[in-house]
């Protein structure tokens, strides 16, 4: 471990859970950050450590209030750049607006390239994140992003219920590679289903492509949001002869309500976004992800190798 002189890790306010986990893995303490709202709504504040010439780490998901923490972040990293920090690396376990990535229609934003080119004008230097939710957003920077992977950490997790007849199931076209992932870790098959979005609340699941009959079907998507994915593909698979289903996401933004009442009987879900053991389904068991990022932190700090032990 780098001694705690090396770098110095600050926590946004957006997860401070998970920071403080993150820092207990890599032995050192969170630094010290005063950060205050001031009565018109403006956020403040002051970095209470010497930052000069060091290299700096910054905690902050991007998910809950997306647009307060992103402000945050932003001026957490102003902040840091005037007092002369060597290097701004932040840390975001989940990059909110990276769904917004290309214009599909007339008229509408991308907001992952707004982020990045925000990010990059404050003054970050690398950009350290996990499952984005499309790789290429990688090159919306100009700066290192590094995109850590939660699968290995998932596939663990479901290797432990030693299901009899697995396979994997994509419950849409965009997590194909995800599936084919998964279901090369897990040495087991895997199936699409063809969605179709309504809207932002609704989905529509057709045809299935694969045979799930008798087998214990593994859900997995990068973001649970509305659960409509999931639980729209939960449906499908029952009506199609699964013997039972679990799913296994990266990121729970947790917007919907329905997941008590689906047949999803269990949920292994990262903490890259705050869950609180009593506002979610009792189905969900919480994976941290607090060794990963340390490990990542300490790989960046160190100048050694991500990429030889992720995967
Ligand atoms: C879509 O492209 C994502 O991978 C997820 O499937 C989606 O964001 C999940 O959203 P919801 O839970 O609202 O269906």
């Amino acid at each position: 471990m780098p001694q705690e002189s090396d770098f110095l890790l600050f926590a946004g306010t957006s997860h401070r859970e998970l920071a403080q986990q993150t820092a207990k893995c890599l032995g050192i303490t969170l630094g010290n950050i005063h950060i205050e709202t001031f009565p018109d709504g403006e956020i403040g504040v002051q970095i209470l450590e010497n930052v000069r010439g060091r290299d700096v780490f910054v905690l902050q998901t991007i998910a809950q209030h997306p647009n307060s923490y992103l402000m945050e972040l932003l001026i957490i990293t102003d902040a840091l750049k005037r007092a002369s920090a060597r290097s701004i690396n932040v840390v975001i376990p989940y990059f909110g607006y990276a769904r917004q990535d290309r214009k599909d229609k007339g008229r509408v934003p991308i907001t992952a390239k707004l982020v990045a080119n925000l990010l990059e004008t404050a003054g970050v230097t690398r950009v350290l994140t996990l499952d984005l939710h499309a790789e290429q957003v990688q090159g919306f920077f100009d700066i290192p992003v590094d995109n850590l992977l939660a699968r290995p950490l998932l596939v663990e997790a479901i290797k432990t219920l030693l299901l009899k007849n697995p396979i994997v199931v994509a419950p849409d076209i965009g997590s194909i590679k995800l599936a084919r992932a998964f279901a090369e870790s897990l040495k087991i098959e895997y199936a699409v289903i063809d969605k179709r979005r309504v809207n932002a609340k609704q989905v529509e699941s057709n045809a299935l492509m694969g045979s799930v009959v008798g087998k214990d079907v593994i859900l997995i998507d990068d973001i649970y949001s509305t659960g409509a994915t999931l639980i729209t593909a939960a449906r499908v698979c029952r009506q199609a002869g699964a013997q039972s289903l679990i799913a296994a996401v990266t990121h729970g933004l947790m917007r919907g309500k329905a997941l008590e009442e689906s047949a999803i009987e269990k949920i292994f879900l990262t903490n890259t976004i705050p869950l609180s053991r009593d506002t979610i389904p009792a189905q969900v068991e919480i994976i941290s992800v607090a060794a990963l990022l340390a490990r990542a932190i300490e790989s960046v700090a160190l100048a050694q190798s991500i990429s030889s032990w992720l995967h």
